[in-house]
């Protein structure tokens, strides 16, 4: 199947079952051809028939980062934490990632208040959706001078998932192959998200690099990288059930990439602990880098 954004210019399509929809789309299978207009003189209602079909160019749209930067005393050491601002097209992505998003705003503003040491950068990617557009184009376009400076990177993507299960991105690379290598320096990451949660007695466990959020393009560039992710598709098991209550044999979040994603789709206590723990990262950082970069 093909969509505006991956599709050739043109494709031949064999006919089966075709038929004409009351609103004049063409149906092939049950799926309807979206965006496509048809070579004239082409039957299509025989089975068999070739079609040639022209798939309208894709959709060009410009957008934007959005970056934030507090000055810290030394500005040759850059702590930055992101989220990604747009949602997909089928809903308002209230938990994705309008939770990292507000999260991270009111990081922001807290650490207004004081002045750090190092200095922080805050940025809400755009198009994360699209394929990691935003935070993709901006670690592309930093010089070496440029990404040598940043200390670190954290991530926020989908941090009050309604059936949540609280979870850091694991660094430890002896458990599991990432496609990727993660640098060094990200343990110490996952190594305080992981304080913290033991501190205020909240269990936790590993989430993979999967590189489905903004953090890729960073660990590519081999800026250590760390994050919080209160899950997604997966669907929750008994035993994490027993740990974190919610409902086993449903999704960690049951509206994701859906319409239902919307004000009522977080679990406002996750994302609460979550959202004082970002800060604390943040704060923590603010202040040394050190154990994560020596
Ligand atoms: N980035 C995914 C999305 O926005 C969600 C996700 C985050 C998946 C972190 C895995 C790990 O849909
Ligand atoms: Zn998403
Ligand atoms: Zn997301
Ligand atoms: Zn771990």
């Amino acid at each position: 199947i093909f969509n505006q954004g991956n599709a050739p210019d043109r494709f031949e399509l064999i006919v089966a079952n075709a038929a004409t929809l009351g609103d004049g789309s063409t149906v092939t299978h049950g799926i309807p051809v979206v965006g496509a207009s048809f070579d004239q003189g082409v039957a299509l209602a025989a089975d068999d028939a070739t079609a040639y079909v022209h798939v309208l160019p894709a959709e060009t749209r410009t957008d934007y980062n959005v970056i934030a930067e507090r000055r810290g005393r030394d500005q040759d050491n850059v702590v930055m934490a992101g989220a990604h601002l747009d949602s997909v097209i089928e809903g308002p992505g209230i938990n994705d990632d309008g939770s990292g998003s507000a999260a991270l705003l009111e990081t922001a503003l807290s650490m207004a208040r004081m002045k750090p040491h190092n200095t922080l950068r805050f940025a809400w990617w755009a198009a994360e959706e699209q394929g990691l557009v935003g935070s993709t184009s901006y670690v592309e376009k930093l010089s070496q001078e440029e990404l040598d400076r940043i200390a670190l990177y954290l991530n926020y993507d989908m941090i009050g998932s309604p059936n949540y299960v609280q979870m850091v991105y694991d660094a430890d690379q002896s458990t599991w192959e990432a496609p990727v290598a993660i640098p060094d320096g990200s343990t110490a990451i996952e190594d305080l998200f992981e304080s913290y949660y033991t501190k205020i007695g909240v269990p936790y466990d590993d989430a993979e690099y999967s590189g489905r959020s903004d953090y890729q393009a960073f660990i590519e560039a081999g800026i250590p990288a760390g994050g919080l992710f209160t899950g997604a598709e997966v669907i929750k098991t008994e035993e994490q059930e027993a740990i974190w209550g919610g409902t086993a044999g449903e999704q960690f979040d049951p509206c994701y990439h859906q319409a239902c994603d919307d004000i009522d789709n977080l679990d406002l206590q996750a994302l609460d602990v979550n959202s004082d723990l970002m800060a604390f990262a943040m704060l923590t950082y603010a202040f040394s880098t050190e154990s994560v970069n020596g």
